[in-house]
This record gives structure tokens, sequence and C-alpha cells, in this order.
């Protein structure tokens, strides 16, 4: 899989992708990603990128025809070209997943007080990781990169497999826990030690459920919750 990821700030990004797995994806050729500085397609002497706004008000807009010339440089036929605002649709580990399919994803960072609204016609989704406002498109592009990286067959080695962890099933994942048994007081779950898978599976099972409910509630079924709250489930029979 292919990403090419437009910035201003081609340095923000770059560090993160040398490192890690992305690196060794990147090393092994199982991932192609390259960053593009806007500014090559600056206009002027200045290369400018950005102009006041029309109808007044504060800030900068991104040119619709500078970012265009960047986006035209890397599209392909084959290409999904996705901007990164805040105004975006939420972006999760179900759009990981669609986004794994594409063959090349081309990453536009927004910046300033936005871009020109003319650009929607180079874009073919937007997307936010969440709701609050950072600077620049930059972090959330790399978080993109990150989370559909790692399901690209060939990046994750086994022992790393992403198949049986938070969000790929309901819940979150249970607790871990390695050497050493007993640390400053406090113990290991016995049941951890005792060699038998079942219990062992049982157990985290229960636990990914507790931890789930209390801290992502949102994330379970109703008799899932209310088993993981030890609260008997209503099954509909009458009540006094
Ligand atoms: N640019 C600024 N804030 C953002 C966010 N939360 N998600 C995506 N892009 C952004």
């Amino acid at each position: 899989m292919r990403f090419d990821i437009l910035t201003l700030h081609p340095a923000m990004v770059a560090g993160p992708l040398e490192h890690s797995i992305l690196r060794r994806a990147r090393d092994a050729g199982v991932l192609e990603i390259a960053v593009h500085d806007i500014r090559d397609h600056g206009l002027g002497r200045h290369r400018q990128v950005d102009d006041t706004p029309y109808g007044g008000g504060a800030g900068m807009v991104l040119r619709a025809d500078v970012v265009a010339a960047a986006i035209e440089q890397v599209r392909t036929d084959d290409s999904r070209v996705v901007l990164l605002t805040p105004s975006g649709d939420r972006f999760d580990q179900r759009r990981a997943e669609q986004l794994r399919e594409v063959e090349h994803l081309v990453l536009v960072c927004g910046h300033y007080e936005g871009i020109d609204a003319r650009i929607a016609d180079w874009i073919d989704a937007t997307l936010s990781i969440g709701d609050y406002v950072l600077t620049g498109g930059e972090l959330p592009a790399l978080v993109v990169v990150e989370a559909v990286a790692r399901l690209v067959p060939g990046v994750l080695g086994n022992a790393e497999s992403a198949a049986d962890e938070s969000f790929s099933r309901p819940g979150l994942e249970y607790p871990q826990y390695t050497r050493p048994r007993t640390w400053q007081g406090r113990e290991v779950p016995e049941v951890l030690l005792s060699g038998h898978h079942g219990a062992i599976a049982a157990w985290r099972q229960a636990a990914a459920e507790e931890v789930t409910a209390r801290t992502r509630p949102d994330l379970l079924e109703p008799e899932t919750l209310l088993a993981a709250l030890a609260v008997p489930v209503d099954r509909g029979e009458a009540q006094s």
C-alpha cells in the first residue's frame, strides 16, 4: 500500500515514519510512504500558499489552486484523497479497516483557517480524529497512517497480530501481566499461573468485560454490560 502525505510542515510528519513498525514495513517494501511539501506548489518568489478570506475575518485561507496542484502531482486512478479536518467524518477502527483496502491513500493536511472550499471536488473523503481542534492535520494524518498501515498484511509480525485486540471485536482488551510475579506487593492473578487454558480464557473474557464496563460501557451490548456489572439481567419477567 502507498501513502502520500501533503503538508506545509513535512518535518512534523517525517520523524514518526522513521521508527518502529512503520520503518520496518517501509524497509521491507510492504509500505511506501512519501511526504510532500505543499509549498513546492506555492506562487511567486515567496511561494505563497494562502491568502486573506473573502468576506473578511481572522486568519489566512489555503488557496485551492495550490493544494489542487499538490494533489494532482501524486494522484492516480487508484487513489483515494482524504482531507484531515476537525469537521470531517469521525475516524475509527471501522474506517481504518475500509481504508486498508485502498491501493493508494493521499492524505491532505489542512492548516490555518482551512482550505478554500472549492477544493471539495479534489477530495474523496474528509476525516476527523476527534472532537478537538489541533493546529493542523499533520498529527491526524499520522494517526490514520498508523491505524491503517498496521492492518495491511505483512506489516505486523505474527506475534503482533492485529486479530485479537481492542476494537477489532466488541470491547477492550484484557489486562496483561509479565515478570516479576510479585512486584511492590502486587501479585499476578493466580489463574494466569495455573496453566489451565480454559480457566485463563474465561478469566480474560470476564476481565475484558469488566474493564470495558467501567471505562467504555457504550461498547457493550446491554446484556453483557449488566452481567459485567454483576446486575441480574432483566429478561422481561413480571415486575412488582
Ligand atoms: N485538524 C485540526 N484538528 C483536527 C482533528 N481533530 N482531526 C483531523 N484534522 C484536524
